[in-house]
């Protein structure tokens, strides 16, 4: 491993926009981290990268277990400057299943919230480092469909605006990255979608906001405007339109079916 070559580690490379930004640092020279809870997947990806990269499995369902398998790959790499915490699920459950609730909060809040912790801790020791958060435009308002996804993404959003003001004056940087509608697993088969970009487009994009140091960046970012509005309309607008949008996806449906 080479020493003085830039270290990333991305928590969540098994698909999607975490696979996506593996590619993209390895291509600019990163040595990569790759972490999620598949194994085989890991280890197909470190043999499609261009570049250097280390694999560990780590599962955010236990954030404890977690902390320590990152220490470990922290020590393993030799150091890290960037930090992205990209995992994350999202059920549609309006049966409010409270397991599908449960895993949201263990993964999306709980496992956030431990590897930013542990990010934080090691950057303050070496007195500089990069933390990326991958949240979402949906942080900005609930969701009857995925309650427990909305509200977890507006964890994030706050818990890194904390972080960047208990940070303010060092070198550790925290960037807030919010996606619109990226063509993933995680929203494939969805309607009424709009906007879609691909996963590459969301790296390239990210990568952009990280080399320019954003606090915040909406990906892409005309997004940014359009929650602005959305945040400003009042509830039963809001829920007026959840309504309608509903009754057409369930119409949809029935039809194909
Ligand atoms: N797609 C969108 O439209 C969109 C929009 C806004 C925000 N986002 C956010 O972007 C991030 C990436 O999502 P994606 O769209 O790329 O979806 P995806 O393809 O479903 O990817 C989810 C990622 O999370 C990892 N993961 C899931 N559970 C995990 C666990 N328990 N422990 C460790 N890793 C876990 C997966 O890795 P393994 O399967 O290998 O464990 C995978 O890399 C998520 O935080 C999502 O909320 C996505």
């Amino acid at each position: 491993m080479k020493k003085n070559k830039k270290k990333t580690i991305i928590i969540g490379t098994g698909s999607g926009i975490g696979r996506a930004l593996a590619f993209k640092l390895s291509g600019e020279g990163y040595l990569v981290g790759l972490t999620g809870r598949n194994p085989e997947k890991l280890k197909a990806l470190q043999a499609e990268l261009p570049g250097e990269s280390v694999a560990r499995p780590l599962d955010l369902r236990d954030p404890r277990e977690a902390i320590h398998s990152l220490g470990n790959l922290i020590m393993y790499m030799q150091g890290m400057d960037l930090m992205i915490i990209n995992a994350g699920v999202l059920f549609r459950n309006e049966e409010l299943v409270w397991a599908k609730e449960e895993e949201t909060v263990k993964v999306n809040v709980a496992g956030f919230a431990a590897m930013a912790n542990s990010a934080v801790h090691y950057f303050q020791k070496q007195k500089s480092g990069t933390l990326v958060g991958i949240s979402s435009v949906a942080g900005h308002r609930g969701s009857g469909r995925s309650p427990a996804y909305n509200a977890s993404k507006a964890f994030m959003i706050n818990y890194m605006e904390g972080l960047r003001q208990k940070l303010f004056g060092t070198a550790i940087r925290v960037i807030d990255v919010r996606p619109g509608f990226v063509d993933t697993d995680m929203i494939r088969g969805n309607r009424g979608l709009f906007g879609v970009i691909s996963p590459e487009q969301a790296a390239d994009q990210i990568f952009r906001a990280i080399r320019k140091g954003k606090k915040k960046v909406y990906v892409p970012g005309w997004w940014g405007p359009l929650t602005y509005c959305f945040r400003k309309l009042p509830e039963w607008i809001y829920h007026s339109g959840y309504k309608k949008y509903l009754s057409w996806d369930t119409r949809v449906r029935a039809r194909r079916s």
